[in-house]
């Protein structure tokens, strides 16, 4: 926009640093207390090893993740293209107060789980995966980011949406999340409606959900199990 000045000024152009731009971009972010890796025991008796993934493993795993927009079944295409963004949101600070975890087995990524602090009350649930399908990995990679949301981050109310039918299966119904009216209430992602948890609820009853619908349980990742998974292995290539 343009309009010619009310007062003769000293200066007629006046420069900026980007950098004191970035902070009303990207604005600060909340110090969030880190998740403490836990493990579960899976249906074939190896262990998931859930920690959270860190700001500079991002770049080794967008490779991976932009070979998911080529999968054309079980809804991998449109979350992993999400999943990109919100990795990209996160590395170049265009995403408010995410969090993000993985779940690796011996070191090799099998799951991914990601959601944001909205404000002090409500934590947006982003996407859950599951890179190695039958064992129950994508449920039990969503528990974990809602435990956190609760138990360590204090939410008071957990907002999800789902694009796929095995996730509306496995929490939606598995956990009968109450939506809101639609369209008055929409998700973030792509005006969805929203399923949601309430603090008192997850108290209640999902606290439950592992060991009733996916009989495991999450506990502290022991020094054996965290040892095996030290390195990160990323696959070549998807196979889901
Ligand atoms: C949704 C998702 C995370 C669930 O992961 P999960 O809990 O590990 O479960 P799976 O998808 O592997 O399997 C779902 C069910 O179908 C069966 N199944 C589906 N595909 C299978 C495969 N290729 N091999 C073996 N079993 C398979 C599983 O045995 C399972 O049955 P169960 O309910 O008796 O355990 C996963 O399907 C996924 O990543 N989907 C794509 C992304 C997505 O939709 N994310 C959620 C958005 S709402």
């Amino acid at each position: 926009m343009w309009k010619e000045i009310p007062e003769k000024v000293s200066q007629e152009q006046i420069t900026f640093d980007v950098r004191e731009l970035e902070p009303i971009l990207s604005g600060p972010s909340l110090k969030l207390p880190p998740y403490e890796p836990e493990m579960a025991k899976l249906k074939d008796g190896s262990y998931l090893y859930i920690r959270p993934l860190e700001k500079d493993e991002v770049p080794k795993l967008l490779p991976f993740v932009k070979k998911l927009l080529d999968v054309d079944h079980d809804f991998y295409d449109i979350v992993g293209v999400r999943v990109y963004g919100e990795l990209l949101g996160w590395y170049r600070n265009r995403l408010k107060d995410p969090y993000f975890m993985i779940g690796t087995i011996n070191g090799k990524l099998a799951g991914f789980a990601n959601a944001r602090v909205m404000n002090n009350g409500i934590h947006i649930s982003l996407h859950s995966m599951a890179f190695v399908r039958g064992l129950r990995v994508g449920a039990i990679m969503y528990y974990a980011k809602a435990k956190y949301a609760f138990e360590k981050l204090g939410a008071k109310e957990w907002w999800a949406t789902y694009e796929s039918y095995n996730g509306f299966k496995r929490w939606g119904l598995g956990m009968a999340q109450p939506s809101y009216p639609w369209p008055d209430v929409q998700h973030e992602l792509g005006g969805a409606k929203v399923y949601y948890v309430t603090k008192e609820y997850w108290d209640l009853s999902i606290k439950d959900y592992l060991k009733q619908l996916v009989k495991t349980e999450l506990e502290p990742a022991s020094a054996e199990v965290a040892e095996a998974n030290k390195e990160l292995i990323i696959p070549d290539s998807p196979v889901v």
